[in-house]
Order: C-alpha cells, then sequence, then structure tokens
C-alpha cells in the first residue's frame, strides 16, 4: 500500500528529502448514534480501512496535494497563505481545514509540504473518510513540525472543529476521536460530555464484525443532520426549564419520561428520546458486553436501530431492508444502522459460521429488494492514527 503510493511521490516531487508515511483509520460505531452532540456516550472502533499520506516539508510556503484517489485532478497547488474554504479545492478542503484550525491555535506552519495520500475507505459509506483525512493532516502536522505536545485526544477536536467552522459540517466528536484514538482489537467507550474514555476488547472469539455497505446515501444528509441537533438544542432548552441538566446525556429514562411533558413540540420529544434512551443503552451495552454478554448487546444494538428508525428517523428504506434481512438469519447477534444515517453502512455482529450465509442471504435479499448490489466487509478493529516510517 505505502509502497505504490511512495513511488507515486517520488515520480510527482522526487525521491529525496526527509519523506515520512503516516496511517488515519475509519471507524465504525458499534452503539451510541447521535448522542455525541448531546452530551452522551459513544462505542466506535478504529478500522484497518483507512487513509494514508506520504509527506515531505518544503523551502517555501507551497502546498502540492495529490490524491491517488482523485487522480485525475492531479497535483492541486495552493499555499499556507491561501487557507480559505473553496469548493472548488475538492477533498484538498480538509487537509486545508485542519492547517487553518493549527494555526488558529497558534501551532504555527513554517514550511509548506508535498504530500500524496491515499484511501481505502469506501467513498460516501460513513466509515469517516473525512474523518480519517484530517486527523490524518492532524499527525502529519504534529510529527513535522515537532508539537510535541499536542495529544491525539486534541488533535481529534482540531479535526472536529476544522470539520465545524471550515467544512461546514455540525459533526460531534466521535469519528475524529476513534481515529485519532483507536486501539487494535478495542472499542472506544467515550463520554462526549467529559471526554472521558475507556478501551473495552471486541475481539470476539466466535464472531465478525460485519458492515455491510448499501451504496445508497440520499442527498439532504447535512441539513437532515442539523436538522436533528437543532431539534435536540431545543428539546434540552425545555427540559432545563424543569430540570437541573447541562445535556440530554445527564438523564435517565425516567427522568426523561417524568418530565417530557416539557417538550413543546411531538417531534422534538421523539428526538430527544432518542438521545436520552440510546445513551443508557450504550452504557448498558458496554456493561453486557464487559460481562461478556454477546447477546445483550445484540439485542440493545437492535434496539438502537428501531430507536434510530423510528425516533430519530435517520434511516431510510434500503437500510431498512439491510437489517430486516439480517435480524432473520440464525446467527446474527445484533445488526444495526450506523453513523450519520440516511443510507451508508450497516454494523452486524454474527457468528462466524453464519458469515457466508449472511453476505449470501443478505446481499440477494438486498439486491432483489431494491436493484442495489450491497457490498461486505468483515473488518478487523485496529490501531489509532500513526506515523509508519
Ligand atoms: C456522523 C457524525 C458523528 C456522529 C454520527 C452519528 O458520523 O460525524 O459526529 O454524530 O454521525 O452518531
Amino acid at each position: 500500500m505505502t509502497e505504490k503510493l511512495t513511488n507515486t511521490f517520488h515520480e510527482l516531487f522526487g525521491a529525496e528529502g526527509d519523506i515520512r508515511t503516516y496511517f488515519a483509520p475509519g471507524r465504525v460505531n458499534l452503539i451510541g448514534e447521535h448522542t455525541d452532540y448531546n452530551g452522551g456516550h459513544v462505542f466506535p472502533c478504529a478500522l484497518t480501512l483507512g487513509t494514508y499520506a506520504v509527506a515531505r516539508k518544503r523551502e517555501d510556503r507551497v502546498l502540492n496535494f495529490y490524491s491517488e484517489n482523485f487522480s485525475s485532478l492531479g497535483v492541486i497547488k495552493t499555499s499556507l497563505d491561501d487557507l480559505v474554504p473553496d469548493k472548488k479545492a475538492g477533498w484538498t478542503n480538509y487537509p486545508k481545514g485542519v492547517m487553518w484550525a493549527f494555526e488558529k491555535r497558534g501551532y504555527k506552519l513554517t514550511h509548506g509540504l508535498d504530500i500524496a495520500i491515499y484511501g481505502d475507505i469506501p467513498n460516501g459509506s460513513g466509515l469517516s473518510s473525512s474523518a480519517s483525512l484530517e486527523v490524518l493532516t492532524g499527525i502529519v502536522l504534529k510529527d513535522m513540525f515537532g508539537f510535541d505536545s499536542l495529544s491525539m485526544a486534541e488533535i481529534a477536536q482540531i479535526g472536529q472543529y476544522s470539520e465545524n467552522n471550515f467544512n461546514g459540517c455540525n459533526c460531534g466528536i466521535m469519528d475524529q476521536f476513534a481515529s485519532a484514538m483507536g486501539k487494535k482489537d478495542n472499542a472506544i467507550f467515550l463520554d462526549t460530555n467529559t471526554l472521558e474514555f475507556e478501551y473495552a476488547p471486541v475481539a470476539l472469539p466466535d464472531a465478525k464484525i460485519v458492515i455491510t455497505n448499501s451504496k445508497v446515501k440520499h442527498s439532504l444528509v447535512d441539513s437532515a443532520y442539523n436538522d436533528r441537533r437543532n431539534e435536540c438544542e431545543t428539546a434540552l432548552e425545555e427540559l432545563k426549564a424543569v430540570l437541573p441538566i447541562k445535556t440530554l446525556g445527564d438523564l435517565s429514562e425516567e427522568e426523561f419520561e417524568a418530565h417530557k411533558n416539557a417538550i413543546k413540540d411531538p417531534v422534538r420529544t421523539l428526538r430527544a428520546k432518542h438521545a436520552v434512551y440510546e445513551n443508557q443503552r450504550t452504557i448498558r451495552a458496554v456493561e453486557a458486553l464487559k460481562a461478556n454478554n454477546i447477546e445483550e448487546f445484540g439485542k440493545l444494538m437492535n434496539a438502537s436501530h428501531v430507536s434510530l428508525k423510528n425516533d430519530y428517523e435517520v434511516s431510510c428504506e434500503e437500510i431498512d431492508v439491510l437489517v430486516d434481512l439480517a435480524w432473520k438469519i440464525p446467527g446474527v447477534i445484533g445488526s444495526r444502522i450506523t453513523g450519520g444515517g440516511f443510507g451508508g453502512c450497516t454494523v452486524s455482529i454474527v457468528k462466524n459460521d453464519a458469515v457466508d450465509t449472511f453476505i449470501e442471504t443478505v446481499g440477494n435479499g438486498y439486491k432483489e429488494q431494491t436493484g442495489h448490489t450491497a457490498e461486505f466487509y468483515v473488518v478487523e478493529v485496529g490501531d489509532g492514527a500513526h506515523r509508519l516510517s
């Protein structure tokens, strides 16, 4: 992987000097969806799929970007003096956004860079290719410019900040955090309110994590995402009038039920209900996993899907077909939509001896019912972003 990218780098920019390689993973979230901007818990893990960079510092302030995934665009040349969002800049808005955010935090970038990128996360799949590119840029800058005091958690926050303020998507911290802080064979139980976290082993002896890519992505995603955020924020304000809380993540199910009448709109009530219940489900799911009760973990995954479908309304027909097909297969422990929603992927936990049947049955059924061809990834849980050489 990196050998090919390094050769491409040499061809484009020359082979001399201090050339370094890096990797930042994508993520899949096992449970805890749309809780990360509601002060709740999430439980994502880093994948071994991700984005690679080969990079070298320059003497001047020029930035030369090349992506093997967008090879027809060739080398995109810009400069450290031009860190402004620009539709025409395409994918380079992500690394540029991170550079802009570094400068804003006082981490001065004194030299330009030549940088070649390649990513093996399927495009538009909701497995966080953009977050991985942001975190990748973060570790390139940390390492190349010697920002030793900068922690990986801060790199995640800078990535989120750049996504929110440079690239205009109001996402939470989950994706960047998972990419920066991932640990092989572990998922990250993260309290998004405090950023306290712990690792929990997910190396299951007799089951696999299977991601199913619906290959559909409905437009509206960003606006619907921001709508959900606003609805939750308004519901929180209404609840604050009657309860001493800071986030929806502060509430138990019982407290929510006792005070939900403070929310003056039925749709907002459903959104807040999801945020509260999903957070509690996530806490319970991690307890179940720690107690080796994978069946309970699976049930909570399924309940998460129902809530995302009915209360949060971020699923779609195609994804529901995938989940319904999965639920019927013996050996499927749990299955749900993962990520922002409106298409993208499902995540399922499938017993080893059911994986082949799963892929065949879900694949055929999905094709029959929707006309689309699903893709399947039996994934491994990998480490967070790091320098390779
Ligand atoms: C997207 C966002 C995350 C999170 C999920 C939903 O992936 O980037 O911050 O909100 O949606 O859980």
